[in-house]
């Protein structure tokens, strides 16, 4: 299993980590436009295998494709990230002409391979990969409702005060401040349903600060988080890796499913070995689908400054 990470900064560096990690890969290809830059992390990485117990081999690259031939799977964290006070939207105008460009490159190299993209406004950048190269579907992913899903764990634990493994929830939605929606009503401890734990008020807290997790972190660190993106894609392309199957929210193309056309949006979906094994369909309520409705209408709106942008 030959992977491929564009874009060595700190969600780059953070995934080619965990994937290590985990050691599922045999060769993780880092690859950055930064002289050297790549090479000096994959040398870094290298060097902690005897230590964290890896055999995964890290390669880095200076912007030369060709050392990504053949790969199975190629993560894009390209492009700039946000700073605080910025959306993710914000970052479409020199973002989407880099996605644009790393894809037509990589695909030189791997025709076959599954995209995974990280790079914001990520629900765009993943609508733009699927129509300038008109990929099979199920192979161009968007990773942000497992991040967005992860946080909201994070703050049910918190609030609960228990063990993170006891909750269970998903964010589906897009991938922005406004767009998320946690499924707050669906959201369990072992089984139970968190509406009868915790009052409104607490609800509605975890709510916001699941939206605002982004936000919140890149304010705290001058740049968006690395450590939280990294585990997701690494848990993402571990599903795909070892077929696993497993059931993330993602921001998949979708053709009439949950009423949507023509969008890549968060919703839960199976990963295998193939990229997206399935589009599982949720029972939402009239606010949840309300709610879904809106954050589609954003997220088009969205998509459609990628009409004034030069892609070359
Ligand atoms: C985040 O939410 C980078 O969009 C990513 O942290």
């Amino acid at each position: 299993m030959k992977i491929t990470v564009v874009g060595a900064g700190a969600v780059g560096a953070s995934c080619a980590e965990y994937i290590a990690i985990k050691n599922f890969a045999s060769e993780v290809v880092l690859l950055d436009i930064k002289e050297n830059f790549a090479e000096g992390k994959a040398m870094d990485l290298m060097q902690t295998s005897s230590l964290n117990y890896f055999d995964t081999k890290i390669i880095g690259s200076t912007n030369d494709y060709s050392k990504t031939e053949n790969s199975n799977i190629a993560i894009i964290t390209s492009g700039i990230p946000r700073k605080p006070g910025m959306t993710r939207e914000e970052l479409i105008g020199i973002n989407a002409g880099i996605v644009n460009n790393v894809v037509s490159q990589l695909l030189k190299y791997s025709p076959e391979v599954i995209l995974v993209i990280v790079s914001n406004p990520m629900d765009t950048m993943t609508y733009l990969v699927n129509k300038q190269f008109n990929l099979e579907k199920n192979k161009v992913i968007g990773m942000g409702g497992i991040l967005d899903s992860a946080r909201f764990k994070y703050r049910i634990a918190e609030a609960l005060k228990c063990p993170i493994s006891d909750v269970d929830g998903m964010v589906i939605g897009g991938h922005s401040d406004t767009g998320m929606i946690p499924l707050i009503g669906k959201a369990t401890r072992n089984g139970i349903s968190i509406d009868t734990l915790l009052t409104n008020s607490i609800k509605e807290k975890i709510v916001h600060e699941t939206k605002i997790g982004g936000a919140t972190l890149t304010s705290m660190l001058g740049t968006s988080a690395w450590y939280a993106p990294g585990a997701a894609v690494s848990s993402l392309v571990h599903s795909i890796a070892c077929d696993q199957r497993k059931m993330f929210t993602c921001s998949v193309y979708l053709n009439g499913e949950y009423n949507l056309d023509d969008i890549c949006i968060g919703v839960p979906v199976i990963i295998g070995s193939n990229g997206v094994h399935e589009i599982i369909k949720l029972d939402l309520s009239e606010n949840e689908t309300e709610d879904l409705k809106t954050s589609a209408r954003s997220v088009k709106s969205t998509n459609l400054l990628l009409d004034s942008i030069d892609l070359k």
